[in-house]
């Protein structure tokens, strides 16, 4: 994200600066028309004084460009340096064996599995296997988590089962402690990556009574958590585990572990539907001729979703589901059969075809709807004829939505 916005602030800073040299070539040209029925010599000097400017406004565009560079070189630098003192927390990563429910972020493709592997607490936890910690302890003694040494990622176990910190108030006396800590807010979702939690130990029937030092939590793949423990803020307080989350280590990869009351969990069937946004509608702005294998419909009214490419024409799935395309023409003159074809994934499925005599034009709009893969390719090809559009007929078109996603 911050390489986005610091590509933009150096478009703008590029774009500006032709502002900082004599006479912008604009504002020149103009002066240039007025002066066809100057003398030669005054025309030919103003041409000179023009090439000037350019000049000058091509080196000052070259040294900010190479600021820019040199900035962005720092920012990757100091990126680098917080990766390996291991303060940069790092949300994008997904678990090994990525599948297609993975929220992954689609912009960091190249990261490899090691090195995902490497920076994912996921995978480096210490287990933490105290029957004592647990919400139904009967320990009389009582523990201080103030006096160990904490360091990295812990998962919480009871009898080597997987448990989750409680999001609830516990009582006093409880978890084997005095005042037992609790997550006082909700354990994240798998695609939140590391969320930083507040957390609360309940004492004298005060379930905040000590507002311990934030932790840091993260969803594994497998329904369960790691927590980055830090010392609590005094004793004797403790992190405490919630007993009936003992259920959520039993719910399959297709569920995930729900509770209304934070006290009783179960596992639910996870949503197979979701609704990512994706709508797209571009036109081509001229006219075509005879055969175009990949029409460019390079005026994009709506990209939500970013699933269409006005540079290729081509419109990528960026999620699994079903699609609605559609895509227009109007024949530009009749005595030929003008052929659109929509293509998915390199087959040509539905034509949009017009064959009319005597001359006259005519328009045609035809649409496809089709189960996709992510990552799947549309585009429209015309095969021949001749299509009529200009800049504002919004004739020749092309747009799609989807309409349900699959996980
Ligand atoms: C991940 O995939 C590899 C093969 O690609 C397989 O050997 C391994 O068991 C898988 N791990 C999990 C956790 O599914
Ligand atoms: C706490 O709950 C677990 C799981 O239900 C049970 O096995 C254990 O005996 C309980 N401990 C106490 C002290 O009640
Ligand atoms: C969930 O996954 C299990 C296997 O892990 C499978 O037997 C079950 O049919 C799946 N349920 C759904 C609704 O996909
Ligand atoms: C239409 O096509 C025919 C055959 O190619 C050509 O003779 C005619 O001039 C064209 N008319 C227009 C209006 O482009």
């Amino acid at each position: 994200m911050k390489m986005v916005a610091l590509a933009v602030a150096v478009l703008v800073t590029l774009s500006s600066c032709a502002l900082c040299c004599p006479g912008s070539p604009n504002t020149k040209g103009k002066e240039l028309w007025a002066m066809k029925d100057q003398p030669m010599d005054v025309q030919l000097s103003a041409v000179l004084k023009e090439m000037e400017s350019l000049r000058c406004e091509q080196t000052t565009l070259q040294q900010q460009q190479q600021k820019a560079l040199n900035q962005i070189h720092k920012i990757r630098v100091q990126e680098q340096d917080q990766d390996s003192v291991g303060t940069h927390t790092l949300t994008y990563f997904s678990a090994a064996n990525a599948t297609e429910d993975d929220e992954e972020d689609p912009h960091f493709p190249e990261e490899t599995e090691m090195s995902k592997r490497r920076r994912d607490p996921c995978f480096h936890f210490t287990v933490l296997d105290q029957d004592w910690r647990a919400t139904n302890s009967s320990s009389k003694v009582k523990m201080c988590d103030r006096n160990l040494k904490w360091k990295g990622w812990y998962r919480l176990y009871y009898k080597g089962k997987s448990l989750q910190m409680p999001e609830r108030c516990v009582s006093a006396n409880k978890c084997g402690t005095h005042a037992p800590l609790w997550l006082a807010g909700p354990h994240p979702k798998r695609r939140d990556g590391i969320v930083t939690r507040n957390v609360c130990g309940s004492w004298k029937k005060k379930c905040c009574a000590f507002r311990s030092t934030p932790i840091k939590v993260k969803k594994c793949r497998g329904n369960y958590f790691v927590y980055k423990f830090t010392p609590p803020a005094a004793c004797y307080l403790a992190y405490c585990s919630d007993i009936n989350t003992l259920i959520c280590g039993r719910c399959r990869r297709n569920q995930s572990c729900v509770s209304r009351d934070k006290i009783n969990w179960r596992c639910k069937r996870k949503k197979r539907f979701s609704s990512r946004k994706i709508h797209f509608f571009a036109s081509f702005p001229g006219s075509l001729v005879g055969k175009v294998n990949r029409i460019k419909y390079s005026k994009v009214l709506v990209n939500v979703g970013r699933g269409y490419n006005r540079k290729t024409g081509v419109f990528r799935a960026p999620v699994k589901g079903v699609y609605q395309f559609f895509f227009s023409s109007m024949s530009g003159n009749s005595s030929h059969k003008t052929d659109l074809w929509l293509v998915v994934n390199n087959y040509w499925v539905a034509v949009s075809s017009t064959r009319i005599s005597p001359i006259s034009s005519v328009s045609s709009l035809s649409h496809y709807m089709t189960f996709l893969r992510r990552g799947a390719t549309v585009y429209v090809t015309q095969n021949s004829g001749k299509s009529w559009a200009n800049t504002v007929s919004t004739t020749i078109t092309f747009g799609g939505s989807l309409l349900v996603q699959y996980k």
